[in-house]
């Protein structure tokens, strides 16, 4: 599974990037605001940390403006790619950007049937917002289910990304299903190294090292 960070924050980045567990960066308007920053600015010093497909959103809502707006964003850099709203605009962007050799990411999916869309207009990503599904009540996972199912279904190459993950076991669940990637917050990113038993068995280990008055080199 490849593991992307789902925020636009530059040190967070750096420091995972750093750790060499980056596959690729997402970002949205939400968070390009909370960020504060430029977004042309920063989607730049993004694109020059990850070597992976860092994905910038379009905020028209028209084919034409779509279409305009992708132009001054893959003129960033060469590892951008395009982030579309599911909508009919978006999927008629994202069918001529894929044609046109860009890669895509097709956002703020909700259904199997959007799934499905998305793959049929090329998308090169396509976000399932499991959060955001659970929110109302519903389990997102199960749509993650039914998307690898068709895609396997027809032999669709467009990669699901578990998006929208609010916690270790959503991504942990997202695997297990087989989504192809999980973009996730920098905090849960982190939360994954975590268990009480990896820190009480090195403290014993440590302890009983100390016991034994050696050193190492
Ligand atoms: O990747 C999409 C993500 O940024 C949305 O997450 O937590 O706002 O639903 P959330």
């Amino acid at each position: 599974m490849k593991f992307f960070v789902d925020t636009a924050d530059v040190d967070e980045i750096r420091e995972l990037n750093e750790m060499g567990l980056l596959d690729g960066v997402t970002t949205n308007p939400s968070l390009i605001m909370k960020a504060g920053r430029d977004i042309m600015e920063v989607t730049k010093e993004i694109c020059a940390i990850v070597d992976g497909p860092v994905s910038a959103e379009v905020t028209a809502t028209d084919y034409d403006g779509m279409m305009s707006q992708a132009a001054v964003l893959a003129g960033i850099a060469n590892n951008i790619c395009i982030k579309l709203p599911l909508t009919m605009d978006g999927l008629k962007a994202c069918k001529a950007l894929t044609s046109d050799g860009h890669k895509t990411n097709v956002t703020l999916c909700f259904s199997a049937n959007q799934a499905l869309l998305a793959a049929k207009a090329g998308a090169t990503f396509i976000s399932p917002f499991i959060g955001r599904i659970d929110d109302m009540a519903v389990d997102g996972m199960e749509l993650i289910a039914e998307i690898r199912k068709i895609y396997d279904n027809y032999g669709f190459t467009t990669e699901i990304l578990a998006a929208s993950i609010r916690s270790v076991n959503h991504v942990k669940d997202a695997a297990l299903i087989g989504a192809d990637v999980a973009t996730v917050p920098p905090a849960t990113l982190k939360a994954l190294v975590k268990h009480p038993l990896t820190d009480k068995g090195l403290d014993a280990f440590l302890a009983d090292w100390a016991k034994t008055g050696q050193e190492i080199g």
